[in-house]
């Protein structure tokens, strides 16, 4: 995995036996021990490790709770309140899975956006990006299919109001819409049918989602890890090994993180949650105003910001997929937006409009919110298609540091890793 030389010794005969058999410690040492990290990382960089740890806390309480949940219509429901009532701590890996779900999308925000500002997505890291987006889509596909499980009065309509967006598709190829609605379904409603194969599916993403994790941490080791200069690493000064530097941050955010998370499971496990999902799924009642997790709310106000049911699945669809492309959209010569003094602008008017679109889709979609809801969707893609090419063929950055060591000690480096610095050398203007 990791590109730099290997600098890993087997400390005993038997760790040599190994590592000339199945190289494993020397893998894990020189790609989470010794592996350079720039020395500039701020705590930002900690959500990746944070994201893995949500993913496989997730995958940990999701086999226990599996133990005990009854995938069917007539059972789902009440075998729910069976674990949080009767089995052993079962009230705590409900909450801690469910609470789980709202930090990993917490987390998985704070990544991208972390990416977004620091221009992480650009050559050489496209490829790693655009895992990330796939990661992005499983996870919701996760979440939304985790959702349903309980079978409660929001699980069921969500289920319904979602799925049934697939039929917009009759509109162009008449026939395709139903045909795939019905196949989701499992038949001609949602019934215990889809339940039973939403939980299989349920069960089976999360390791799509450790696979590609795989391959997205694979990709980060060949690219190496970006920075909030932006600067490539390119004197060994620039870089620290991975462990205990990077590693020691990680573990104090992951336990702060941690704490506010523990902070949801034992003293608000329904908070982010909706009341409605405590009434069982009743086909013939529906709620008055149906509403999906807060993570999907930015996505939902966009679908229904658009007067045409085809056109609001093609732009929620759109809004996911654009991302792919941005490597590409974005013109500017350097990453991270610290130098970029008229995109800075840009990106905090995209991130408000992000938090604007999540407000949005938690209000019925009539009047001013609706008039509100394509503006920002009108920004949310001019963001990508016309500010990201345009301002960053137009902008004039700021004066880069020379080097990563530069920034730390403020010019006082030399980025030589410690050799006298001429007097009057050139600057390095490359961020790439
Ligand atoms: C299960 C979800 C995910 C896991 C476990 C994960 C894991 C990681 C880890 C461990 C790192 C290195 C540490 C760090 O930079 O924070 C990383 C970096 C990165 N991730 Fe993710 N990631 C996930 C989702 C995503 C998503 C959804 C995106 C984007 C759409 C993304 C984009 C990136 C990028 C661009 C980097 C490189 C950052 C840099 O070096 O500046 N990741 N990820």
């Amino acid at each position: 995995m990791a590109q730099h030389e290997s600098t890993y010794v087997p400390k005993s005969a038997t760790a040599r036996w190994w590592d000339e058999r199945l190289p494993l410690m020397r893998l894990l040492h020189d790609s989470f021990v010794d592996y350079p990290t720039p020395r500039n990382l701020n705590y930002l960089w900690t959500f990746g490790g944070i994201l893995s740890f949500c993913l496989v806390a997730q995958i940990l309480t999701g086999i226990v709770l599996a133990m005990h949940y009854q995938p069917s219509a007539a059972e789902a429901f009440n075998s729910v309140e069976h674990i949080r009532r009767n089995v052993n701590y079962g009230w705590m890996i409900r909450n801690f899975h469910a609470v789980g779900a709202s930090m990993f999308f917490i987390a998985v925000y704070i990544h991208i956006f972390r990416g977004l500002y620091y221009g992480s997505y650009k050559a050489p890291r496209e490829i790693l990006w655009i895992l990330g987006v796939l990661i992005f889509l499983v996870m919701m596909a996760t979440a939304f299919m985790g959702y349903a499980l309980p079978w409660g009065q929001m699980s069921f309509w969500g289920v319904t109001v979602i799925t049934n967006l697939f039929s917009s598709l009759d509109g162009i190829f008449p026939g395709l819409g139903t045909a795939i609605v019905e196949w989701l379904w499992g038949g001609y409603a949602v019934t215990g049918t889809t339940l039973n194969r939403f939980f299989s599916l349920h069960y089976l993403l999360p390791f799509v989602i450790a696979g590609l994790v795989v391959l997205h941490v694979w990709a980060l080791h060949v690219a190496g890890q970006n920075n909030p200069t932006g600067l490539d690493i390119k004197t060994k000064s620039d870089s620290v090994p991975m462990h205990p530097y990077a590693t020691s941050k990680d573990l104090l955010w992951m336990f702060i993180f941690l704490i506010m998370f523990a902070w949801f499971v034992f003293f608000l496990p329904d908070y982010l949650g909706h009341a409605d999902n405590y009434i069982e799924a009743n086909p013939l009642v529906t709620p008055p105003h149906i509403v999906p997790e807060w993570y999907f709310l930015p996505f939902y106000a966009i679908l229904r910001a658009i007067p045409d049911k085809l056109g609001g699945v093609i732009a929620m669809f759109a809004a996911i997929a654009i991302l792919v492309f941005i490597p590409w959209l974005d013109t500017s010569r350097v990453r991270s937006t610290k130098y970029r003094p008229i995109y800075k602008w840009f990106f905090w008017l995209f991130a408000f409009s992000c938090l604007a679109l999540g407000y949005l889709g938690s209000k019925p979609a009539e009047g001013v919110y609706v008039f509100w809801a394509r503006i920002f969707t009108f920004y949310y893609f001019a963001h990508f298609l016309l500010v990201m090419p345009i301002v960053g063929i137009l902008e004039t950055p700021k004066k880069l540091p020379r080097s990563i060591t530069d920034a730390v000690l403020g010019g006082k480096g030399d980025g030589s890793g410690g050799a006298a610095k001429p007097k009057g050398a050139a600057a390095a203007p490359e961020s790439r």
